[in-house]
């Protein structure tokens, strides 16, 4: 009996384990935001959202879904899938925003949105993913 306890702490420990190692897993915490990002705060006011949802409908909500819960149509079949962004959201400051939109994310279908969309439209697009639910 005592021998079965100590196996599966050790299963749980090595699960745990392994979980803890992968690169950038969207359940573990976020990356640090570069020095080019870090600290930037988004110029516009709350209003920016209005607009956002529009940046929102016409590049993101494929794969995001309306209301960014990763569910768009060309999103089901990515891996990773894309990310629910409220949820992000609860958890990150405007600078991880900003620096991921703009930059995208190596080894996913998230592209970089610098040069597509200006700095206004993505920080407009933060006003939106703030106020998404
Ligand atoms: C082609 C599909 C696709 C489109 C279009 C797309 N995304 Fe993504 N997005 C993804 C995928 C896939 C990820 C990666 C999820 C992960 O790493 O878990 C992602 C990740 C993100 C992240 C979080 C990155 C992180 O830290 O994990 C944000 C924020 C984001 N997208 C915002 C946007 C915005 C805003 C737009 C529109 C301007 C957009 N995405 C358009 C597929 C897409």
């Amino acid at each position: 009996m005592k021998k079965g306890i100590l196996i599966l702490f050790v299963l749980v420990t090595l699960t745990l384990a392994a979980c803890s190692s992968e690169p950038e897993k969207s359940t573990t915490s976020p990356a640090s935001v570069p020095a080019d990002y870090a600290g930037l705060t988004n110029p516009l006011s709350a209003d920016a959202a209005i607009a956002g949802a529009d940046v929102f409908k016409n590049n993101c909500v494929v794969c995001h879904g309306s209301q960014g819960h990763g569910d768009g149509p060309a999103g089901t079949s990515l891996d990773p899938a894309p990310k629910n962004l409220p949820e992000l959201s609860a958890i990150v400051a405007d600078d991880y925003l900003f620096w991921r939109i703009s930059t995208g994310k190596d080894g996913t279908a998230m592209v970089a949105w610098k040069g597509i969309l200006t700095d206004e439209q993505i920080w407009q697009v933060v006003s939106f993913i703030r106020a998404l639910k």
